[in-house]
């Protein structure tokens, strides 16, 4: 029966012994048998080019039945079309399936597993010192000050002579400067310059109370001394003010910084913009204060200079130094790290080693 089928096919024109029950089962048999073996939409198609196709075994099997007579034509041409239904619903469905096996197996390739834990992207953080740049602002602010801004090329006006260092004075060589190209500016060698500035925008008000924070530039460059470093200064100009008043804020500040057991010792000292002066020094952060190799056996670390106010200092701002006074101050904030941290360099906090930074995670400030 399929010989005599494969015979068909080749344009015999089925001229031989015609079945048609049995030609028709065998023709629509091996088609199926042709549509299930094939596995992609491609081989799919080939095999309804090779059975429907222009050139189709069925396609010239219609085309001979002209060849036939009348009787014979019509019952072929009656089973030649049930083969054709046959293997084209066969077709269909076998497409059907292949692309449902197909779609069923994007769907497993594509599927998104939501219990999976997802990709904890990297979060940076932020350095150190801005961290306790923020603590500092956030501390004066509860504190009643307001933070205030200056520039870092600085006028010699505002950074020396304002501040009571006129030119020669050799104050001046305790901050080796950067100078810039137009005269009589340089990079700030500190934050007092904005003491002034602070009391010229308050323009003669009260009280003036301010913190400036701020890059500032020395010609230096050693373990604790980096050419760029960064200063926390100090004002307060009011009636009355006096160094009881600067005593409290320190202890504030020193106790907030490093734990609320910390003592601080004022130490007579000299700066021009101040009078009197004083050096402040903390118990020391290692020992508490009984001695030990950081403190050099003193029981005592220096952490800022501090003083009343000068004089002149006060009227170059706009204020009358006979009804007003001030203290200020100025805070290394690489040295406060140092001292929290334990360290002895300041450098690495420049460097941006991430495996150094990152050791300061959110939360590890805390007392020493
Ligand atoms: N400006 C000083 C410096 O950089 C630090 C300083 C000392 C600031 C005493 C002050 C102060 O406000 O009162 O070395």
């Amino acid at each position: 029966m399929v010989r005599a089928l494969a015979r068909a096919g080749k344009g015999s024109r089925m001229d031989e012994v015609w079945d048609p029950a049995a030609d028709a089962a065998g023709w629509v048999e091996e088609a199926e048998a042709e549509i299930q073996a094939a596995t992609d939409p491609a081989a799919l198609a080939a095999v309804r080019t090779r059975w429907l196709g222009r050139r189709g075994r069925l396609t010239e099997a219609l085309r001979g039945l002209g060849e036939l007579a009348p009787a014979a034509r019509r019952e072929r041409g009656q089973v030649l079309n049930r083969v054709r239904e046959a293997v084209e619903q066969a077709l269909a469905a076998r497409e059907a399936a292949l692309e449902a096996t197909a779609r069923a197996a994007a769907y497993a390739r594509e599927r998104l597993d939501m219990t999976l834990p997802g990709i904890r992207p990297a979060v940076g953080q932020l350095h150190p010192l801005t961290r306790l740049r923020r603590e500092l602002e956030d501390l004066f602010t509860r504190l009643g000050f307001s933070v205030a801004l200056g520039p870092e090329v600085e006028s010699e006006w505002y950074n020396f002579e304002a501040l009571n260092m006129p030119a020669n004075h050799p104050a001046r060589d305790m901050q080796d400067s950067f100078f810039v190209d137009v005269p009589g500016f340089l990079l700030r060698t500190h934050t007092s310059p904005v003491q002034i500035r602070a009391m010229h925008a308050r323009g003669g008000a009260l009280p003036v109370k301010v913190i400036a924070p701020g890059h500032v530039y020395r010609r230096d460059d050693d373990a604790t001394h980096s050419p760029m470093f960064t200063q926390l200064e100090g004002l307060m100009v009011d009636r009355g003010i006096s160094l009881a008043d600067l005593k409290g804020v320190l202890l504030t500040l020193v106790r907030a910084l490093f734990g609320p057991g910390t003592a601080i010792r004022l130490r007579p000292s000299y700066f021009p913009f101040t009078e009197p002066s004083v050096e402040v020094d903390i118990s020391c952060t290692v020992c508490g204060g009984s001695g030990c190799a950081t403190c050099k056996h003193s029981g005592w670390l220096e952490i800022l200079g501090a003083g009343m106010v000068h004089p002149l200092v006060l009227a170059n701002g706009g204020y009358d130094p006979d009804s007003v006074s001030g203290f200020a101050f100025g805070l290394g904030l690489e040295r406060v790290l140092l001292l929290r941290y334990g360290f002895d360099d300041l450098r690495p906090f420049y460097q941006n080693d991430l495996r150094f930074l990152q050791q300061f995670a959110r939360g590890s400030e805390g007392q020493a």
